[in-house]
This record gives structure tokens, C-alpha cells and sequence, in this order.
């Protein structure tokens, strides 16, 4: 295994719609152990394959502390979402490609996912409370969108002042 390095807002990778996995080999799970090491090195609890360069429907997720139903690591390939809740929930997100900003966003408080697992067999998961949320936001990622599409036009451009200001003493410090 292996760290990855994790692409930034303002790369192109981050804005692809990922493509398909045909097949779930061992380069699949090479890749998902490369992404679970690069998660929790950079203290995540969620990541998606384009946040590390790879454009491919794979996801990994470790709620660890906020793990309150015990589901432990796990990968998604190919998610995808077959209900939704009507009700929504809004929480603080945050995004490793998006360092040091957080917000509060808007998504259905419990979904239903059909996937593959990191062996290839289908599976259905029923998500709710910071699962749900943890899994919405990284397939959000294999269709190229990012937290920050779902804020208010006013409060997506508060935080990409408060960005572009971070990223600028980061270059100059
Ligand atoms: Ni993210």
C-alpha cells in the first residue's frame, strides 16, 4: 500500500465524471488499499478515486469514532443511489480536496445504494445519519461535484474567498 497524493479544488480530475469499473481486479483493490492508507493518513473518514488522480467509480469510507453501527472500512464500485429520503438533513462537511473549509450542506437524510464491493460482489447499503452523508458526498465525487456546488450562490462564494485567501498565505508562508 501505499499514499496517494490527494488533488486540490481547482484540478481538472476533481471536475470528470469518473468512468465505470468493468472489471474488479487487482488493480481495484490495490487502489482501494492505497486510498484507505491515503484517507487515514490525511485524517479522513471518507475518499473518492478522482481525489487521488483516478478517474474510476470507487469510493472508500471509515467513520471510525463517528461509526456508531460498527460498519468499519469499506469500499463502494460503481455506487449507485436507488432511493433517497424526501426528509434532508443539514450537517458541517468538509472535503480533503478542499482543506481547512467546512459548511453546512443539504442532502436526504438516509439513502439506499447498489454497489460492488472491493471483491466485486454486488451489495445494497442502507445509510443513514453520518454514513449517509459520508456516502452521498464521495458519489457526489465520481460525478465530478464537490460540496461546495450544494451551498447558496452567496455562501459558495464566502468560501471560496476565505480559499483563494488560505491557499495565498499558504504560498507565501
Ligand atoms: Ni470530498
Amino acid at each position: 500500500m501505499a499514499i496517494r497524493e490527494i488533488r486540490i479544488l481547482g484540478d481538472s480530475v476533481l471536475r470528470r465524471p469518473a468512468e465505470e469499473v468493468a472489471e474488479v481486479d487487482g488493480d481495484i483493490e490495490a487502489l482501494v488499499g492505497d486510498m484507505l492508507e491515503t484517507m487515514y493518513h490525511a485524517s479522513g473518514i471518507g475518499l473518492a478515486a478522482p481525489q487521488v488522480g483516478i478517474s474510476k467509480q470507487v469510493l472508500v469510507i471509515d467513520l471510525g469514532e463517528g461509526d456508531e453501527d460498527g460498519v468499519g472500512a469499506f469500499a463502494l464500485v460503481n455506487p449507485r443511489v436507488v432511493e433517497a429520503a424526501r426528509n434532508t438533513a443539514r450537517e458541517p462537511e468538509g472535503c480533503l480536496s478542499i482543506p481547512g473549509m467546512e459548511e453546512v450542506v443539504e442532502r436526504p437524510e438516509s439513502v439506499t445504494v447498489e454497489a460492488l464491493d472491493h471483491q466485486g460482489q454486488p451489495l445494497v447499503l442502507k445509510a443513514s445519519g453520518l454514513l449517509s452523508r459520508a456516502v452521498q458526498h464521495e458519489i457526489d465525487h465520481l460525478n465530478g461535484i464537490l460540496f461546495i456546488d450544494r451551498l447558496s450562490p452567496l455562501k459558495r462564494r464566502l468560501l471560496l474567498k476565505k480559499w483563494s485567501k488560505s491557499r495565498a498565505e499558504e504560498v507565501a508562508s
